[in-house]
This record gives C-alpha cells, structure tokens and sequence, in this order.
C-alpha cells in the first residue's frame, strides 16, 4: 500500500486539527468527509480546500462507494462506539479521537470487534508524541534518579469553555484528566490497580457539577501515582500538559509540561538530609529533544497509525492499551460516587 485513503467523521472543532496534521501526509488522502449535519462537513471541505472529496452523512453507504482503508472518527464521545462498529465492519483500519469510549463496557465491545475484524484499532491521545514528554520519560528510565517510586501531577486551569461542558457530569474527569492518566502510564509504564479520588464543585465554580478532583491511584511495580486537578482554578494556571514531580530512590525531578526540566540527586547521604547536585544546571544542558517527534501532537499519533497500516504492526496507544487508561478515569468516577478506594479493572 503506497498510500492511505481515508474517510473522516464528525466534522466540529476537533477535525481541523486532523485536516491540518494530515495536509502534510504525502501518502494520506482523504476522500470522504461525513457528518450528521452536512453542512458541517461541506464548510470543512472549502476551508481545507478539498474539492475533489466526497460529502455526505451515512457513514455506511459511504463506505460502501468509496471502500477506504482508514476511518478518522471524530465524532462525540457517544458516537466513537456506532462510527467505530461500522467501520470496522466495512474492513477498515480505525483511528479515533480520546476518549475511546463513553463507558467501560462500550470500550471492551470496540477493543473486542477489533480484534475479531483484524483491523487496527487506536486512540488520539496527542500529549504523548511531544518531544518534551518523550525526554521526561527517557530521562525517568535512565535511573538517573533511582528507581521510580512516586509520580505526582498538577493540574489547574481556569476554563471559561461556556459549552456542553459547563453542563457535563464529572466534566474535569471524562473530558481532560484521560490525557494526564494516560500521560501518567506513559511516563511510567506502569498500569492502574486501583484508586481514591474525591471529586468536587468548588463555590463560585461556573460548572453545574463538579469541577475538582483528587486522585491517589495505586499503579504496578509499587508505585503511587496523584492526581490534583481543577477546570475552575484562576490564577497560576499550569500547562495543559500539567506540572509533574517524579520521585526516584535517589532524586528528584520537576517538568512543568513545557521546556522547563529541573532534577536533583543524592551525592552523598548519611546526614539529615542528603547532599544533592543539580542535574543541567543550565537549560543548555539538557538532554536534547528527538527531531523524529516534533511533528508532536495530533500528527504524531497520526503519523504513527498510517506507518502501521502501511507497513504492519501495532499504535502505542492500540486501543487494547489504551483501555487502561480509560479505566483509570472510570475508576476514578466510580471511588468518587461510591466514596471509596475501587479496584481498577478492564
Ligand atoms: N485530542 C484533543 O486534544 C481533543 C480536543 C477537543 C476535542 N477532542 C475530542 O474530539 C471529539 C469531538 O469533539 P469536538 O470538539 O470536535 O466536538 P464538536 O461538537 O465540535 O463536533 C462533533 C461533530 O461530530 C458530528 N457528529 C456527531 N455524531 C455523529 C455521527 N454519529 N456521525 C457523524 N457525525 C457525527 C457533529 O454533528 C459535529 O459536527 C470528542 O471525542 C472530544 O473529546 C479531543
């Protein structure tokens, strides 16, 4: 296969950052655009300039004229499961947008499906394929720090979205914290066993419920991963790829989600605090960023998925992988309901 032809679905805010990653894909063609409101996905083929490319709104029969290798689904979260049968159904190869599904049960029908179809199966999950996560997580595996035996995230956003979201049930949870949980595996290679998380809607918050959350969760290999996060926190706003602190045996390390990396480790011990040397002590310092992930974000993950289809083997974020993650964020609503520490399963 010399190249992929591909049908996209669910034309709103989320498809210009697919048409714009793929514009740079010599060997990606989209041939088809399909949503329920036509006039959506007419408006994205004039802005993208896609004259020659289909437009229409059943999915189905759109596959049948065109037969195309890949489906892009950029639908709502209660469409990934319908958008995704079908597609795979027709024989194609999928790629979706986070979160792969909108409950435990949904998800394990599209990871099964897949696997009985042949097809791949993988989910958006942009902040992983940022050069600067990839040197954080290098530089964790190195053991420059120890072993690691603790990972804490921060994250705080004062978001006036004044959509759906401000109306969404566990919106901090469902809508973002899937990134952070799944960033969280991806720094650490570990899996979730199970997890506390108190979930809250703080006064003067302008979201219906509740826009806070806690989280300790319990991950392989000993480690304890936390989760602080808010959507209605003004001031000192962090990254939308959140403010890490990662604890190994022997060191400490910050990322702010951007450029900034700091870390310190032990030199000597045997006092009441050991003695510790900067790591980097200037930023020139740093381990340098790899070139083959600064394509970064959505065309990151893009890229990867059409390198699989072309030429075999599996995304990292497969959807049978990327299911953990998404079982982070059920667990973690669960323990909130329930007011207690869930086991994490999938
Ligand atoms: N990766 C990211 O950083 C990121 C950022 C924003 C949104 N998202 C995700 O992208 C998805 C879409 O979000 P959005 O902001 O673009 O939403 P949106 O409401 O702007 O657009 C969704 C579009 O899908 C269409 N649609 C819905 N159901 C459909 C169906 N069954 N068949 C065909 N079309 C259908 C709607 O008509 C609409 O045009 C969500 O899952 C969201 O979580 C991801």
């Amino acid at each position: 296969m010399d190249h992929v032809r591909a049908v996209l679905v669910g034309c709103g805010g989320i498809s210009r950052a697919w048409l714009r990653a793929v514009a740079d894909m010599e060997d990606v063609e989209i041939v088809g655009l399909v949503d329920l409101i036509e006039e959506n996905a007419r408006a994205r083929a004039a802005e993208f300039a896609l004259q020659e490319v289909a437009i229409g709104t059943d999915l189905g029969a759109m596959l049948d004229d065109l037969v195309p290798d890949a489906v892009f689904n950029c639908t709502v979260p209660e469409a990934h499961l319908p958008v995704t049968l079908e597609a795979l159904a027709h024989g194609c190869h999928v790629l979706g947008e986070k979160p792969l599904a909108d409950s435990m049960d949904r998800a394990r029908q599209m990871v099964a499906a897949a696997q009985k179809a042949g097809r791949i199966l993988a989910i958006i999950q942009n902040r992983r394929y940022d050069p600067r996560i990839r040197r954080f997580r290098e530089v964790i595996a190195s053991g420059i720090v120890g072993p690691l035996t603790t990972l804490h995230s921060d994250f705080f956003i004062g978001a006036h979205f004044g959509g759906f979201r401000d109306h969404m049930e566990h919106v901090l949870l469902l809508d973002m914290a899937i990134h952070t949980f799944d960033q969280a595996r991806f720094i650490t290679g570990a899996d979730p066993l199970s997890v506390y998380c108190h979930e809250w809607n703080p006064p003067g918050s302008w979201y219906d419920h509740d826009a806070s959350a806690v989280a300790v969760f319990e991950m392989t290999g000993g480690l304890v991963y936390t989760y602080r996060g808010s959507w209605c926190a003004e001031g000192l706003n962090t990254t939308w790829e959140c403010d890490w602190r990662a604890i190994g045996q022997q060191g400490s390390l910050l990322w702010d989600g951007a450029d900034a990396l700091r870390g310190e480790r032990v030199v000597a011990s045997g006092g009441f605090r050991s003695e510790l040397a900067p790591l980097w002590p200037s930023p020139a310092e740093l381990p340098p960023l790899k070139p083959e992930y600064k394509s970064g974000g959505h065309a990151g993950v893009i890229r990867e998925f059409i390198d699989c289809v072309r030429h075999g083997g599996a995304p990292e974020t497969a959807a049978e992988d990327n299911i953990k993650s998404l079982a982070m964020v059920f667990g973690a609503i669960e323990s909130a309901r329930r007011g207690c520490r869930v086991e994490i399963r999938w």
